[in-house]
């Protein structure tokens, strides 16, 4: 199988980017068995935070930890001091990821202050620089041979970085929660995914897997016009996938460190079944 690449992503920040990120790998790996690679290329670490036991540093920005492998490497590669990053990519030319806590799931996790040196690049340079370094990175044949699947959780707003991630992607999944801001982000995430595809051949176009409603609640009349009136826009009713996550704390509890995965528990809970049937759907769209 050819590897796939997928970003998660929305111009607004809080929409569930992270959250959809963490349980796509944990499906993919968990459930699927797929070798899996998580890759956060968003500055404020939320992902890396759910996997590692990152470092902080004096300006209370994250900073990887030491790699369980880096006495293996030590003589091999004296410049390295050990801790790599999204960022290494571009600061160092490589990057190895992390093993997790869960069998076949790695991560290349953030570094606050370089991922924030990368996206401060001007306009001209992203192509040339940023987003063709990251391509070329994540898909050398050794990344080719090793991940299955690579699933890259980005940072709410337009520059290098989210640049990057589309261009280095097969598919884009987009987030959103029921109010009108994330409506606005998901759709300057559309005219970007259109920008990308206009640069890219037929048989290499971005593919967009669909619209996730995200925190939704049920019992909220607002939730149930707003989701009405997104169906009806059509830029978004026809890419709204048809199973929402719902607002349930179970969700925010899953992302802390070293807390087991919603699919490693009982298979009835509720959060089991409805993140199942979520990324399931998603993961098969991606593998298609
Ligand atoms: N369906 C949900 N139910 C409950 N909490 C959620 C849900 N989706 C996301 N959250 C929580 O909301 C906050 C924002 O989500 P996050 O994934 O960090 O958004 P983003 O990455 O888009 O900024 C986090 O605390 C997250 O755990
Ligand atoms: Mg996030």
């Amino acid at each position: 199988m050819a590897m796939r690449v997928a970003t998660v992503g929305n111009f607004k920040g809080g929409t569930g980017k992270t959250l959809l990120s963490k349980q796509l790998g944990e499906d993919a790996a968990i459930l699927r068995g797929l070798r899996t690679l998580l890759v956060d290329l968003d500055p404020q670490g939320n992902l890396s935070r759910r996997f590692l036991e990152m470092d902080v540093d004096d300006k209370g920005g994250f900073v990887p930890p030491i790699h369980p492998d880096f006495d293996l490497y030590k003589e091999d590669e004296p410049e390295w001091d050990g801790r790599d990053s999204s960022a290494s990519i571009w600061l160092h030319g490589v990057s190895e990821p992390y093993p997790t806590r869960f069998e076949n799931l790695h991560i290349i996790p953030a570094h606050s202050a370089d991922l924030q040196r990368v996206d401060l690049l001007d306009e001209a340079e992203i192509y040339s620089k940023v987003a063709n370094y990251f391509r070329d990175f994540i898909w050398t044949e050794l990344f080719q041979d090793r991940f299955d699947i690579v699933v890259i959780d980005t940072r709410p707003s337009q520059g290098p970085l989210v640049q990057a991630a589309l261009h280095a992607s097969t598919h884009v999944v987009i987030p959103t929660q029921m109010e009108s801001p994330s409506v606005e982000g998901l759709q300057g995430m559309i005219s970007l995914i259109s920008q990308v595809n206009a640069g890219r051949s037929d048989d290499d176009q971005l593919k967009l897997v669909g619209i996730l409603a995200n925190m939704f609640r049920t019992n909220l009349s607002i939730h149930q016009e707003f989701m009405a009136q997104m169906l009806e826009d059509p830029t978004i009713g026809p890419h709204l996938l048809d199973t929402v996550m719902h607002d349930w704390a179970g969700y925010k509890m899953s992302m802390v460190y070293g807390s087991p995965s919603l699919f490693q528990g009982s298979k009835s809970d509720k959060h089991y079944v409805e993140a199942r049937q979520v990324c399931d759907l998603i993961i098969e769209k991606v593998l298609a």
